[in-house]
C-alpha cells in the first residue's frame, strides 16, 4: 500500500496505479482453489467412488429390507386396491360416487367433465338397465367403463344412488 509512487505508470495521460502484489485473500483463494481442484479430480479418478455404485448399493439394501417386510404387495397391486373399494361399499353408492365419479361429474353430480347426473333425462337413457350399462361399459364420449373395477352389487348401489338424485 505504501509503494504507490514507485508503481505508477503514465500511459498517454492515463495513470495506472499498480499495486505491487495482489491482496493476500486473493492469493490464498487462487492457490487454494487450484489445490482443491486437483484434489477433487484425484478423488474421482483414484478412489474408485462413483455415484452409480453408491446408488446401486442403496437400492439393493432398500430392496432387501423391502422384501423382508412386504413381499406379496409388490406382485399384486390389484389385490391391494380392490378391498379398499369393497370396504367402503358398505356405506352405499354415495361413498363410491365420491371416490370414483365426483372428479368428473362434480361433488353434487351437477356435471363437470361428465354431464349433469341430476337431470330428469339422461343422454343414454335413465332406465336402470341403461344407467347400469353406462357405468359398467362406459360411454364413447369419455365415460370409462367400471365393470373391471366394481362388482355388480357396487354398480347397482351406484345406479340406485344416481336415480335418487
Ligand atoms: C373420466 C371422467 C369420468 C368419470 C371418472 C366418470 N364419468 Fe360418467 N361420464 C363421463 C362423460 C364424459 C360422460 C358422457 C359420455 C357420453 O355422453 O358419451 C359420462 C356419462 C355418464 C353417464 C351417462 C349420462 C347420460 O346422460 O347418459 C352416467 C350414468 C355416468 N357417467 C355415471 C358415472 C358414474 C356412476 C361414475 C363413477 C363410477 C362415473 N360416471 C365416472 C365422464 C366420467
Amino acid at each position: 500500500m505504501t509503494q504507490h509512487d514507485s508503481a505508477q505508470h503514465d500511459h498517454d495521460g492515463i495513470t495506472e496505479d499498480r499495486e505491487q502484489r495482489p491482496p493476500v485473500y486473493f492469493t490464498v483463494l487462487f492457490y487454494g482453489l487450484i489445490i482443491w481442484g486437483v484434489a477433487f479430480s484425484a478423488f474421482y479418478l483414484l478412489s474408485g467412488w462413483s455415484s452409480d455404485t453408491e446408488f446401486q448399493e442403496k437400492m439393493s439394501r432398500h430392496e432387501q429390507a423391502y422384501q423382508k417386510t412386504a413381499p406379496p404387495q409388490k406382485k399384486e397391486p390389484a389385490a391391494v386396491t380392490a378391498p379398499a373399494i369393497e370396504q367402503k361399499s358398505d356405506d352405499g353408492g354415495a361413498d363410491l360416487y365420491a371416490q370414483l365419479c365426483a372428479m368428473c361429474h362434480g361433488n353434487e353430480a351437477k356435471g363437470g367433465v361428465g354431464p349433469d347426473l341430476t337431470t330428469a333425462e339422461y343422454i343414454h337413457g335413465k332406465s336402470e338397465t341403461e344407467v347400469t350399462e353406462s357405468i359398467a361399459k362406459g360411454r364413447p364420449g369419455g365415460m370409462p367403463g367400471f365393470a373391471g373395477q366394481l362388482n355388480d352389487d357396487q354398480i347397482e348401489e351406484l345406479v340406485e344412488y344416481l336415480l335418487e338424485l
